[in-house]
């Protein structure tokens, strides 16, 4: 790095918040896909650290990449070549919560699970939830809308901001911090940015609406014969007020990750060709008993915790399935979004017959996102299949009205198909404001757009 920008650097955020080695788990993404080369990653500790730095690099043409927790499922928060990382790690003040609004005021580095520890003497949570919580940053989560368990109870991220502080290219820190839980004062700017993957500026702070804290849950772990089953269950709990989260997993990675676990504990001898089903209800005076029944409508073989610890075993199996798929080796991820009945149909039209790589579908089946992992041994014969299976794929679910990517994003990942999923005049629209606050094209550059 030429040393007058290491000079500058140094004067703005001191020698402290300047990395120059070992940038490999800066540079590299969670799934080992993705590779850049960036020789600087900048550690800032306040808002006018961001400012300083983005007004530097937007008047010198330097490029950057906004980092959280560096979770992201496609490629979205790391480098491509050379591009300054900016890590939020630092900025992880938690600043109030506030009972009356139930609103939490914070800067955008705080760890997922650390707000939820910090509202746990409230008896409040934060509303989304992922199996990445105690990795991931507010700040990443907000730019990418993170979706995850709760969506079919609580609704996705965006409903829950009620405010941002967001630094511009340009240096200028944009206040768009708010404690009102109505504010309908024209157009709402920071929606602009949940979502934008840092392609339009820095999320620095934001203000969040909270959830209480059920007073009971309760977890059921079903075992069903086909998925048409799966989707009866959901058609009859569906309009269950108190379903928390209704999760997939097809017995084909239950049963390879079985060796994770002692068999005495395992709630079954997991079979390749059935179908288990993870349902969470929460709230006050839980019919237990009711639900149970209802459920056996459909299933004998039904699992319900009787403990904490028990309920932490059975998320678990579904929970472990992200991090066991990239032990076995490359893993392509897809997060789309389809009718949930067509699950099924979907991933046989990619494998006839569920030949080819080892793949799995598991997910979300109550939001109708389902997540596609397909394995290889290798990142060439990846890249070699990406774009055949893709075309395929995205095509599809275009043809059903779905969406590319149901809540991981688009990254660099799926850049190339932003036009099949959006149309030309939308994606005209995009770029329209994407220069609007970056005219330079320094955040996050050849990601999202
Ligand atoms: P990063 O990965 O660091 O960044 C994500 C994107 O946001 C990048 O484009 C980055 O440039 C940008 N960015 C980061 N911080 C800022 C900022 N302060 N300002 C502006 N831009 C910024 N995702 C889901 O939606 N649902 C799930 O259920 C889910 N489960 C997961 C489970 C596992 C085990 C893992 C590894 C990932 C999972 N993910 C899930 C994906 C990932 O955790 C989410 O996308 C998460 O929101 C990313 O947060 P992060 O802090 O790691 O952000
Ligand atoms: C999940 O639902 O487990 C996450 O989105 C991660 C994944 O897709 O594997
Ligand atoms: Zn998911």
């Amino acid at each position: 790095m030429h040393s007058k920008i290491r000079l500058a650097f140094e004067k703005m955020v001191g020698c402290s918040n300047i990395i120059t080695q070992d940038l490999n788990n800066y540079n590299r993404d969670w799934m080992n896909k993705y590779v850049g080369q960036s020789q600087l990653v900048l550690t800032p500790q306040t808002s006018e650290h961001v400012s300083q730095i983005l007004k530097y690099c937007n008047q010198n043409q330097l490029k950057v990449v906004p980092q959280s927790g560096n979770t992201g499922l496609v490629g979205g928060s790391v480098p491509i070549n050379d591009e300054i990382v900016i890590s939020m790690r630092k900025m992880n003040k938690i600043y109030e919560f506030d009972q009356n609004s139930a609103i939490i005021t914070s800067e955008s580095g705080v760890i997922l699970q650390n707000l939820n520890d910090y509202l746990f003497e409230y008896k409040y949570q934060m509303p989304w939830d992922l199996g990445a919580r105690g990795s991931c940053l507010l700040g990443g989560n907000i730019s990418t809308n993170a979706g995850g368990l709760n969506v079919v109870k609580h609704g996705l991220l965006r409903n829950y901001i009620m405010g941002l502080e967001v630094v511009l290219p340009n240096g200028k820190i944009l206040n768009l911090m708010n404690k009102n839980r109505k504010d309908n004062t024209g157009t709402d700017l920071k929606q602009l940015f949940i979502g934008s993957e840092g392609t339009l500026g820095i999320i620095t702070k934001a203000n969040v609406l909270c959830i209480p804290i059920p007073q009971e849950k309760k977890v059921f772990f079903l075992e069903l014969q086909s998925f048409q089953d799966v989707i009866k269950v959901l058609q009859k709990v569906k309009k269950n007020e108190q379903v928390l989260a209704f999760e997939f997993m097809e017995g084909r990675i239950l049963k390879k990750n079985k060796n994770r676990h002692s068999q005495n504990t395992l709630p079954f001898q997991f079979d390749d060709n059935k179908y288990y089903v993870l349902i969470e209800i929460a709230g006050q005076q839980l019919n237990v008993d009711q639900f149970s029944i209802e459920m056996m409508e459909f299933t004998q073989e039904i699992i319900i915790n009787q403990n904490e610890k028990e309920a932490q075993f059975l998320w678990k199996l579904r929970e472990e399935i992200a991090e066991s798929m990239g032990k076995m080796g490359y893993v392509l991820k897809y997060d789309v979004s389809i009718p949930p009945d067509k699950f099924e149909w979907l991933v046989n039209q990619v494998y006839p017959q569920r030949e080819g790589p080892f793949h799995v579908y598991y997910g979300h089946v109550g939001d109708g996102n389902v997540h596609i992992n397909i394995v290889f041994e290798s990142l060439e014969h990846l890249h070699k299949e990406e774009d055949k299976i893709e075309l395929k794929l995205f095509g599809l679910v275009k043809s059903l009205g779905g969406s590319i990517s149901a809540e991981h994003g688009i990254g660099q990942h799926k850049r190339k198909y932003m036009e099949l999923q959006k149309g030309k005049d939308v994606l005209e629209c995009l770029y329209s404001i994407k220069k609007l606050f970056d005219p330079n094209s320094i955040m996050n550059p050849n990601k999202l757009l």
